[in-house]
This record gives structure tokens, sequence and C-alpha cells, in this order.
């Protein structure tokens, strides 16, 4: 059984068919990056899949259950969750901050007056665990406002983590960084999928990275899949490489 599965979704804004008859079959514990030229329809994708709007043809299922219509705050419950291509952070606070408000809404406490000091100590040790797994211990009392863009993004992921998520949805989440902050991004990316088993599909132009760790490569183009498979399936492909990945390629050799 998939555990995400797309069949013949559409979406339509208005005249505009931003996607149109899209299948795809995600298995539980896959790393999947999600290609294709800027208007592709890679953005709309995610947002169909967490249910920021409904697919205007078609159905989406996860777990073996149907979510095509299902709201995006019950869809985080279930355990599928997105970062935004712009960073979502409290700027004015530290790190630690931000970590710690994200646990605490997780764990339900954000509106209670007060909390046990027990309670208290139970997110302290989950900000203190998440922080690890991020690697962002040295850097926990840092305001994010004043932080290099890469760690902003660590921190955004750091949050999404908060949430237990199964599925992990990150759109483009090296955009706009340099080689060691992208190096870091790749790393935790594949850390979150083969340490902590959540299936990721993550949205990325760079193709050594695609390739470097993709289980599988869904390769949209004007709306459409243009095709789906291993990085040497679409590395080989004709019709990727005409429409797309012949640049590409082109400029990661440079
Ligand atoms: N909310 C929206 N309203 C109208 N058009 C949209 C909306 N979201 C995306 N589009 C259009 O859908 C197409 C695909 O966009 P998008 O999914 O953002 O592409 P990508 O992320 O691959 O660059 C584009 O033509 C874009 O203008
Ligand atoms: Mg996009």
């Amino acid at each position: 059984m998939s555990f995400l599965k797309l069949d013949n979704v559409g979406r339509r804004f208005g005249a505009l068919q931003a996607l149109k008859d899209i299948s795809i079959s995600v298995e539980q514990g896959e790393l999947r990056a999600v290609i294709g030229p800027n208007g592709a329809g890679k953005t709309t994708l995610f947002n169909l899949i967490s249910g920021f709007f409904p697919p205007t043809e078609g159905s989406i299922s996860f777990a073996g259950q149907p979510i095509t219509a299902v709201s995006p705050n019950a869809l985080v419950r279930r355990g599928i969750i997105r970062t935004f291509q712009i960073t979502q952070v409290f700027l004015s606070l530290t790190v630690y901050e931000n970590l710690r408000v994200a646990v605490e809404t997780a764990m339900g406490l954000q509106l209670r007056p007060w909390i046990s000091r027990a309670t208290r100590a139970q997110v302290e040790a989950k900000v203190e665990e998440l922080a690890d797994i991020i690697r962002i211990t040295p850097k926990l009392d840092r305001i994010v406002g004043e932080m290099s863009h890469g760690d902003q993004r660590v921190v955004e992921v750091g949050i999404a983590l908060s949430r237990h998520p199964k599925l992990l949805l990150l759109d483009e989440p090296t955009a706009g960084m340099g080689d060691q902050e992208t190096h870091h991004m790749t790393d935790l990316i594949r850390r979150l999928n083969k340490e902590q088993g959540i299936t990721i599909l993550f949205v990325e132009h760079d193709m050594a990275i695609v390739f470097g760790i993709a289980d599988k490569i869904t390769v949209l183009d004007n709306g459409t899949m243009l095709a789906e498979g291993t990085a040497a399936e679409i590395s080989a492909n004709p019709r990727v490489q005409s429409a797309y990945l012949g640049n590409a390629l082109e400029e990661t050799a440079v």
C-alpha cells in the first residue's frame, strides 16, 4: 500500500490548469525529490498534499485514508507537515524560544496560564532533543533574525519536527544558501529520512543534491508529470533531458 497516493489529481486557478492528471505513489520511508522548471506546479502540488487548497480533479490518500478535502490543521495532526519557500520563524526570538514555542504548541500548552515544573522539564528536554537533531545546540541563544538564512531554515525544520511529522514536505529547502549551508541542510534531510524514518518530499533545483540523496524523483513540467523514477532512470530519460535536465545538468557541470 502506498503511504501517499495521488490519483489523477488536477488543480485549476480560473482558466489556468496549474496541475493536470498527476498520479504519484510514495512509499513509507521514501525520500522523494520533486523537480521541474519554475511554474511547473511543484509548490501547487505541495499545497494540495498539505490541504492548503483542494484539488479540482482527482483524489489524494495518506496512510490508507482519503485526505482530498481535509483541512491543513487536521493534516498536521495526522502527520503531514510542510515548510514554506518563505521562512516562517519568530525573528525577534532566540532559537531556543522558537523551538520552545513550537514544542509547547505541539503539546497543546500555549493557552495554559500555568505549566507545572514537570511539564516544563518535558518541554526543555524536547527542545534540547530537537536542537541536537538539527545540530543547532551551540546557537540556541542566538536571536533568529540575526542568524544566516541557512540557520533560519534549519530552525524552521526544527519547528516542523516539533509536530512529529510522518510526511515532511520541504519546498526548496536549500534555496539561496551557500555551499556549507546547503551541505548542512542536505545532510539534515538525509538524516531525518534515514535516522528518524520520516517520509520526505522535497523540491530542489540542484541536480547534484537530487541525484545524491533522493530514492526517487518526480519530474513536473508545465503542470504535467513528465517522468518518475530513480536517479539512473531520470537521467537516462530523453523526455526529461530535452525538457529540463539538459540545461540543469550543464549548469551543475560548470
Ligand atoms: N494561488 C494561485 N492562484 C493562481 N495561480 C496560481 C496559484 N498558485 C500557483 N499558481 C500558478 O500555477 C502555476 C504553477 O505555480 P507553482 O506551483 O508555484 O510552480 P513552481 O512551484 O513549480 O514554480 C503558475 O503558473 C502559477 O502562477
Ligand atoms: Mg515553487
